[in-house]
């Protein structure tokens, strides 16, 4: 099958019975707590005075999305044993039988969609485009995965004496994924059912701000058909469920997204604990640029801009941070951006004209609100849209454009809708591309060019996973664009590419004399 369709929200017909059947499921709540053998603890843990965590639209925090009682060390311990008891039996499982689960699981999204919209606006502020293309993206993760059954193929030969020689793969054990709040369904799912399809048995701990989203996830897994144990998930704080999930000696592997500085400090968890070393799957942050030199299409420019800086109000590894214009162009370029950015609107997700969304939450928009204050008293500011009155009870950040003195005055990504301009001089092509590298980072970048030499010579000198030309740079496509980042910005392997199922397996060789 190709890439999940989805649903054209720009064409009213398609739209509005849509938006219809997402209104149906605005008002309902939901819950997660740990899910363990198959069996959500919600009710148990309530009646036992678990602590159950109000959570509150980003957009409104006066809208409650439902609640989530965490599990804790004891939790880590169950679910750990859990996945460890049912791994001889999955491991076993033919590769069709788990890719039937994945491709179960695919309808099922599909056939959830309004509610697992109305979820994604509530519980992660994401607009209808950008809710739409997370499911969609979840669907085209089990679908992809559940096609790379080849990779199970056993490898059949013979030694170099005439003995038969086979080569087989099989999983690792218990994985442990660990997935970020920005892609809380899509991200979630895809290291999951990777893992899953791979034959290891997983313990998920989703990102604490969307542990509903994780939790809805984990229940249509079950209706998929994948066997009690297989999976569990672990709904808790990074310090506490996190830390206790990667100290773990009965884990096989860890597989995480989120941000560089975590994970440093799992790669250092899983250095210093018992048991034996395993691989680690790390897809993290960047400081992702675009270069745009002075034979560029400026109209393309700043809508290829605009997309990749604000979609999502920039709250996606892959979105961009600097923009680096020849400074031929630099001041018509920048006067269409900011022209452009007067256009956005900034407002409550479940409308359809909205653009731009809120953050994720009190920490993000004050972390946010730092950095802003800091460039607007050293930096040039370009401009700042303005918010209305909607956006009051919410977690909202203007849009902002500033021009900086260059790529060092940025310590760290900022993941929000803040866009950097920095201008060079042709000359000093080499020296940009050279500050681009040394930030260590190596995720996503934007080159605008008509001019092949150019943009070939870029592509091939800068160190990043994913380079777009003549693009936006947001929004990889399963199947079609791998992703993922080098340095800083992760392991590797590419998620949604041919190669990641590889390093959730470990390789059985096997040589019987005749
Ligand atoms: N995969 C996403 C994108 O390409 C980022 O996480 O935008």
């Amino acid at each position: 099958r190709p890439n999940s369709a989805g649903i054209n929200v720009d064409i009213d017909s398609e739209r509005e019975p849509f938006e219809a059947e997402v209104n149906a499921f605005m008002d309902m709540a939901w819950t997660a707590a740990p899910v363990i053998n198959g069996k959500s603890l919600y009710s148990e843990l309530k009646e036992s005075g678990g602590v159950q965590h109000k959570v509150t639209a980003p957009y409104d925090s006066s809208v409650t999305v439902g609640d989530v009682i965490f599990g804790d060390r004891e939790h880590v311990e169950q679910a750990i044993e859990s996945s460890h008891q049912a791994w001889p039996l999955w491991r076993e499982t033919p590769i069709a039988t788990r890719g039937n689960c994945l491709n179960t699981l695919a309808d099922l999204l599909e056939s959830n969609m309004a509610e697992l919209v109305a979820l994604c606006h509530k519980e992660a502020g994401k607009t209808i485009h950008d809710a739409i293309d997370e499911i969609r993206e979840a669907v085209d993760f089990c679908r992809y995965y559940a096609r790379q059954d080849q990779v199970f193929i056993s490898q059949k030969t013979r030694s170099f004496d005439g003995e038969p020689v086979s080569f087989s793969r099989q999983g690792r054990g218990v994985f442990v994924c660990i997935s970020p709040w920005n892609f809380p369904l899509a991200i979630f799912l895809g290291q999951v059912t990777a893992a899953l399809m791979a034959g290891n048995t997983v313990v998920c701990k989703p990102a604490q701000q969307t542990s509903l989203i994780a939790a809805r996830a984990a229940s249509l897994m079950k209706e998929a058909g994948f066997p009690d144990g297989v999976f569990q998930l672990v709904p808790g704080t990074g310090s506490e469920v996190g830390h206790y999930l990667t100290s773990h000696p009965l884990v096989a592997g860890v597989a995480f997204t989120g941000s560089t500085q975590t994970a440093m400090r799992i790669n250092q968890t899983l250095a210093g604990r018992q048991g034996e070393p395993v691989p680690f799957i790390a897809e993290t942050g960047g400081q992702n640029t675009m270069i745009v030199d002075s034979t560029a299409l400026p109209e393309q420019v700043v809508r290829d801009v605009l997309r990749s800086a604000f979609a999502s109000a920039g709250q996606r590894c892959s979105a961009l941070r600097v923009l680096c214009i020849q400074e031929d162009i630099a001041d018509h370029i920048i006067e269409l951006i900011s022209g452009a950015m007067d256009e956005l609107v900034v407002g409550l997700p479940y409308l359809h004209k909205t653009d731009v969304g809120p953050v994720i939450d009190t920490a993000a928009k004050e972390k946010l609100g730092r950095h802003i204050n800091q460039m607007k008293r050293t930096q040039r500011l370009i401009k700042e849209v303005e918010l209305d009155a909607c956006c009051d009870n919410g977690m909202f950040i203007a849009p902002i454009a500033f021009e900086i003195a260059g790529l060092s005055v940025l310590e760290e990504e900022n993941f929000g809708p803040i866009l950097h301009i920095v201008r060079f001089n042709a000359r000093e092509l080499p020296q940009l591309v050279d500050d681009i590298n040394a930030t260590g980072y190596g995720l996503t970048l934007g080159i605008h060019s008509r001019n092949e030499t150019t943009y070939r010579w870029i592509e091939k000198q800068t160190k990043v996973g994913n380079s777009y030309i003549n693009r936006d740079q947001v929004g990889a496509v399963v199947g079609v664009q791998p992703f993922g980042g080098q340095g800083l910005s992760g392991t590797g392997p590419k998620a949604g590419g041919p190669h990641y199922l590889y390093r959730f397996t470990q390789v059985k060789y096997d040589d019987t004399p005749a």
